[in-house]
């Protein structure tokens, strides 16, 4: 790692969506815990002020966001060297919302992805063109932007569906620093999420593994559950002693799943097993089930114990917030200032 690098600011925001699956772990959560442990300064913050635009339920939302602090501690993220926090305990970034607001040009919201895909459904169906969409989902990049700025972010890892609020958040703080001819804002990167390679996991079924098709193996469940889902997964009609070629094991949804939790060594050996034949689905499955169970059996008693412990979760949140405010009250000073206001006190 050259030390430039390491002197770097690296943020994400995750917005509360449920619980996580094994191809949220191997596309997004893995390469975020290794990114923040590369990095000298890393924030990782709950979006629950992003989630309120569509989790308009006080119960669900209180849930979703412990879950969130629990899930990423129990997969390794080191709350000593990341600051983990929730968005809404940095009152500095709602007033940073304000003063983007005052130079960001309407079209810009206008030509949001997410506004322009909610519109076009909407037409599509017969609709308003702006049937269900709240002022909230029209500036989320304007809140977007503020999250990033606030931190004084070098780099923010996303999957390619974000790319364009970190365009904008770089638009926007180029818009103040060069109306009011000061440098508050630093202008971030972004690094694009590539997962193992940009591994996409398939599902039990064969297609993508997401929650919208419930083909997902979740990662905090118990062990007999975590079997029964293995044991789900769509084989062919092949026999035990057929061998395989080598272009149907990697295309083989159990293989693929293995390969992402198993060592190099294992995995050449479920691949030569294919090969040669003799290698039954049945027994592919146990090593899957063997080498998840290796990998989540112990996060999931962790993440159990957080979730057991609100009180604990509350303690390390409100920790990282203080620590958080410490720049966000830094740059939002500089930002008063620029524009003709006082400083915070
Ligand atoms: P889902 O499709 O289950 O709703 P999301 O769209 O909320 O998942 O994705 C959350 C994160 O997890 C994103 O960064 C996405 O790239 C990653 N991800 C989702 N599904 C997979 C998958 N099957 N394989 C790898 N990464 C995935
Ligand atoms: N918009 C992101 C998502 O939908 C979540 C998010 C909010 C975020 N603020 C952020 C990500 C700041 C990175 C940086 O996944």
């Amino acid at each position: 790692m050259p030390a430039l690098a390491n002197a770097k600011t690296v943020l994400t925001g995750v917005k509360p969506t449920g619980a996580p699956h094994i191809g949220n772990y191997i596309g997004a959560i893995r390469p975020a815990v290794r990114l923040a442990a590369e990095h000298g300064r890393s924030y990782l913050f709950i979006a629950d002020y992003h989630a309120l635009n569509a989790v308009q339920d006080a119960k669900a939302l209180r849930e979703d966001s412990y879950q969130v602090a629990a899930c990423w501690l129990a997969l390794g993220l080191n709350p000593e060297k990341t600051v983990l926090y929730r968005q809404s305990d940095i009152p500095e970034i709602f007033e940073i919302v304000t003063i983007l607001s005052a130079v960001t040009p309407k079209g810009l919201m206008d030509r949001s992805h997410a506004y322009k895909a909610a519109v076009d459904r909407n037409k599509e169906e017969g609709k308003d063109a702006d049937a269900d969409v709240n002022m909230g989902l029209y500036t989320y990049p304007i809140l977007m932007a503020a999250d990033i700025l606030v931190a004084q972010t070098d780099i923010v890892p996303v999957g390619k569906d974000q790319v364009q609020h970190i365009e904008f958040t770089r638009d926007m703080a180029g818009y103040f620093n060069n109306t009011f001819k000061k440098p508050v804002f630093k202008l971030p990167n972004y690094q694009l999420e590539s997962g193992v390679a940009g591994a996409i996991l398939p599902g039990i079924d064969g297609r993508k593994m997401s929650k919208s098709y419930g083909n997902h193996i979740p990662v905090f469940i118990d062990s007999a559950a975590r079997r029964k889902l293995v044991m789900k997964i769509v084989t062919d009609s092949r026999r035990p002693e057929e061998p395989m070629n080598p272009d149907d094991v990697g295309n083989n949804v159990i293989f693929q799943l293995y390969s992402h939790f198993a060592t190099p060594d294992e995995t050449l050996g479920m691949r030569s097993a294919f090969e040669k034949g003799g290698m039954g689905y049945g027994d592919a499955k146990q090593q899957l089930y063997d080498v998840l169970e290796r990998e989540f059996e112990k996060p999931t008693q962790i993440y159990k114990d957080y979730m057991a412990d609100r009180k604990k979760l509350d303690e390390l949140l409100e920790a990282g917030a203080a620590k958080a405010r410490q720049v966000a009250r830094e740059t939002l000073s500089a930002a008063r200032e620029a524009v003709g206001l006082n400083r915070l006190k």
